[in-house]
């Protein structure tokens, strides 16, 4: 199947989730089909995904673990209503914050992958009752599971990207699904909630200048982070706070997923603390200013 490639390769950790998917046929049909699989998660370091992209070594071709979500009750509730199709709404009217101007302020943007999911929605009362808007990049196969979430991030002033369709080391796809990769997911945002990304997160942080070229001729930037608090392996909210906070300084892009618990349980303590120490928190979009598109950040 299709992630078996990105699974052996990125197998040097990790523990995968499940994610439910209707990447392959109809939504409806494939709602019906939980895949244990994308979320092989890979280093998530962009060095290290450079590293990994370059191994030969079989210490990564080691079995992959895979576990599906642990809560199976959650999901087949997913499953077993039919995908609502979701309606083009127009582009809603987005609070922006009064402007931040981060050649004078301490900005730090927070930024979370691969949902939305069962725990977004969560996350999003407490970044509304904090003040704080924050990046979303998004699964496209999961745009269509969670169609409201995706509308909530946008009309929360929030910022959404492009996080691939299924998840997969971009380097290692040709051109061409690259780019299927690429416009399914911006499709699928952008019928979800009616805004187009010109944002992408590449999964594991791999990115070429093939792939980069790609995203260019997408009208899309590459984000990338310079913290990474490895959420995705503690599930810890004591060590996620660790991370992030040690990580802490101006301009930082702060890497993190919404599809886990224990960091949307982390964040309110992660914006307490870093309003503390003054930073302020805005969006990607706040913090970079203009991007060029087929050009990569790892921070401002
Ligand atoms: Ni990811």
């Amino acid at each position: 199947m299709a992630f078996g490639v990105t699974a052996t390769l990125t197998a040097a950790a990790m523990i995968g989730v499940g994610v439910v998917s209707w990447a392959h046929g109809s939504p409806a049909a494939a709602a019906q089909v939980l895949v244990a699989s994308s979320g092989a998660k890979g280093p998530h370091h962009p060095l290290a995904a450079q590293r990994t992209q370059h191994a030969s070594a079989p210490a990564h071709a080691a079995p992959a673990t895979f576990v599906t979500h642990s809560a199976p009750a959650t999901h087949a509730t997913l499953v077993t209503h039919p995908v609502r199709a979701a309606h083009r709404v127009p582009t809603p009217p987005v609070a922006h914050a009064a402007k931040v101007n981060c050649k004078v302020k301490k900005c730090i943007a927070l930024t979370f992958d691969d949902g939305p999911g069962p725990y977004t929605h969560k996350l999003l009362g407490e970044l509304a009752a904090a003040k704080v808007e924050a990046t979303f990049f998004l699964i496209g196969g999961n745009v269509g599971h969670y169609p409201s979430q995706v509308r909530a991030e946008v009309a929360g002033g929030h910022a959404v990207g492009n996080h691939s369709w299924s998840h997969p080391q971009l380097t290692l796809l040709s051109s061409s699904a690259v780019a299927r990769e690429v416009t399914r997911t911006q499709a699928a945002i952008q019928h979800a909630a009616g805004v187009t990304p010109t944002l992408m997160r590449p999964p594991y942080g791999a990115v070429s200048p093939r792939v980069l070229g790609v995203l260019g001729q997408h009208h899309l930037a590459a984000v990338l982070w310079n913290v990474d608090t490895e959420d995705w392996k503690n599930r810890s909210v004591r060590i996620t706070t660790q991370r992030a906070l040690a990580g802490a300084r101006p301009g930082a892009i702060i890497l993190m997923h919404d599809i886990h618990p224990t960091t949307v349980r982390a964040v309110p303590g992660i914006i307490h603390a870093l309003h503390e120490r003054g930073y302020t928190l805005v969006t990607v979009p706040q913090l970079l200013g203009h991007v060029t598109p087929g050009h990569k950040y790892f921070n401002r």
